[in-house]
């Protein structure tokens, strides 16, 4: 069975298809669709619904979204919903590349003790506008003061994972999958899809 997964993120897609292997995984840039949708929430789960709706209503078929972002408890909880967008109101001029945003990070937590931050992930499964499941979960983790690791994807190399001792950058697919935010957000998933079938 085929999943359209509402995001343009082709990392986000290989995790989704590492986390649901039984779904065939496409976006809308593998179907030719067109999608930009106003990320205009003030909540990861906003967002989440916002994209689903968005992709639903021009295919007409079950959608799947995710909205995350890195939460950081000294910087008053951002860049939270804004993280993909992290210091574009700083840098205005110049597209940021995702190394730039992580450095930026570390610029802003130099000096500063308190590091601890978590990475949140809601997910919208919309069948139609009547039948919606929501879930959200979240991994705690450290800022750390320098990138580390090749795996992953954004900010992945300065998020670090105590009971890993590595950042999510230097854990292998499956071994991200089994403490991350998505991969636990999908498994609470399947668990109230599963709960609502079976009720
Ligand atoms: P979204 O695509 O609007 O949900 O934005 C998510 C932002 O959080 C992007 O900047 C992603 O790079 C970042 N992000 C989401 N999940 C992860 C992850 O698992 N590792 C590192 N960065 C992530």
């Amino acid at each position: 069975m085929r999943i359209l997964l509402a995001s343009s993120n082709d990392h986000k897609k290989s995790e989704f298809s590492r986390l649901l292997p039984e779904f065939d995984i496409v976006t809308p840039k593998d179907l030719n669709i067109a999608f930009n949708p106003n990320e205009s929430g003030s909540s990861f789960i906003e967002n989440a619904i916002i994209k689903a709706k968005d992709l639903y209503d021009k295919v007409h078929l079950p959608v799947l979204s995710d909205d995350s972002g890195l939460c950081i408890d000294s910087l008053g909880g951002k860049p939270g919903v804004h993280t993909a967008r992290f210091g574009d109101d700083e840098f205005p001029d110049g597209k940021l590349t995702q190394r730039d945003r992580n450095l930026l990070i570390l610029v802003k937590m130099k000096g500063i003790e308190k590091r601890s931050a978590h990475f949140v992930c809601a997910l919208c499964l919309y069948f139609s506008p009547y039948r919606i499941y929501l879930t959200q979960e979240e991994t705690v983790g450290i800022i750390t003061e320098c990138e580390k690791g090749e795996n992953g994807f954004g900010y992945d190399p300065i998020f670090f994972i105590e009971e890993m001792g590595k950042c999510y950058a230097e854990l292998t697919g499956e071994e991200k999958d089994a403490l991350s935010h998505r991969g636990k957000a999908i498994r609470s998933m399947r668990k109230l899809i599963k709960e609502d079938i079976d009720a």
